[in-house]
């Protein structure tokens, strides 16, 4: 939250949608660290279960899902007293200026998203407007907080593109009003792949038992899971672009224990496969573990936690209503 002490932080917007099961790959590569650095940052952390209805959800599942994603967050260690987490569809402002933005923006920009194009391929006629109008409620959650930064993976940095294009259109027609955010996307060497097939990054869209390791999941699937992961021909257990499978097993066990890659190759030096693995399984087990307990202690008193997202909602749509007033006073709506 804001310092009136110091200087201002810069604002980092996350937006998580509340679906699939959160792996190992979004822990390491983005929620483990997005708690790390809470105090370098003002964090706004955004869970956009609007976004998620692009597609059909079970209405019961998404809001299951929706607290099921909170708790993970704060089990991880996002800290609210630190940071900003709430749900999108709590703060009305995000819809709302995602119209005045579908006013800025033209079909053809939209028809270029290639994430839409990819989605919508086997059924387009079918596909919901929202899914092609998408694009435009991210840019107004990120223009909302006058966001500076906006951490995502590669597939969404063209939506953060559009954001720009978008916000320095609107300035450029009604004069200075959003701040230009920067996509901030995490380096290749950051990214856990999958266990079935360690050449495709692990991916909450896969839904196959075997490929990702979800960070909810029991001790045993874990061991399973892990045990059967796809390995290289060849013995030797060392870091090569040329044997995926490794090389995958060695980064998540650096991950999972903060080893660096030459401790990691010689813990198993003279090892073989299974050792990799069961060594590689209890150490998810042991990282994971904590966050395991503290997220079911999080569940458990479920009024606790919607009064946590109301209260944060509460504390952050001020903002969101300024900016809201001041793109009305430009665009010459309102009285
Ligand atoms: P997504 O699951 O695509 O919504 O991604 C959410 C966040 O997790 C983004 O910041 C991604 O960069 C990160 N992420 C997703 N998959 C992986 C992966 N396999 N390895 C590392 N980071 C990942
Ligand atoms: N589109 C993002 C995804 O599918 C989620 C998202 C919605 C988002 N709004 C955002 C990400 C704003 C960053 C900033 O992963």
């Amino acid at each position: 939250m804001t310092n009136p002490g110091a200087a201002r932080k810069p604002i980092v917007f996350s937006g998580i949608q509340p679906t699939g099961q959160i792996h190992i790959g979004n822990y390491f590569g983005a929620v483990k660290r997005w708690a790390a650095e809470q105090d370098k940052y003002e964090n706004i952390f955004c869970l956009v279960d609007m976004h998620a209805l692009t597609v059909p959800q079970d209405p019961a599942v998404l809001r299951d899902k929706t607290f099921e994603t909170a708790a993970i967050l704060l089990a991880a260690g996002i800290d609210p007293a630190k940071s900003h987490l709430f749900v999108q569809s709590d703060i009305a402002e995000h819809g709302e200026l995602a119209w005045y933005l579908s006013c800025v923006a033209s079909m053809g920009q939209l028809n270029r998203m290639t994430q839409y194009k990819e989605k919508a391929e086997k059924q387009r006629e079918g596909s919901r407007v929202g899914l092609f109008t998408y694009p435009l409620l991210m840019a107004a959650d990120i223009l909302l907080y006058r966001t500076n930064e906006v951490p995502v993976g590669a597939d969404q940095k063209q939506h953060v593109e559009l954001t720009r294009d978008l916000a320095e259109r609107f300035n450029s027609t009604f004069g200075e009003t959003f701040v230009i955010p920067q996509p901030v996307i995490p380096p290749v060497g950051a990214r856990i792949m999958g266990l079935d097939d360690p050449t495709k990054k692990m991916s909450k869209s896969t839904q196959k038992a075997g490929h990702a390791v979800g960070v909810l999941d029991a001790p045993d699937v874990i061991r399973k899971a892990v045990m059967s992961a796809k390995t290289d021909s060849g013995t030797e257990i060392r870091f090569d672009p040329e044997r995926p499978g490794v090389t995958n097993l060695l980064s998540i066990y650096m991950v999972a224990t903060g080893s660096s890659q030459e401790e990691a190759e010689a813990r198993f030096e003279d090892k073989g496969y299974g050792d990799l693995k069961r060594t590689v399984a209890e150490a998810l087990i042991e990282e994971l573990r904590p966050l395991q307990e503290r997220y079911r202690e999080l569940r458990e008193d479920a009024a606790a936690l919607s009064t946590l997202l109301t209260a944060s909602a509460n504390a952050i749509r001020p903002t969101a209503r300024t900016t809201i007033n001041t793109v009305k006073r430009a665009m010459g709506v309102g009285h």
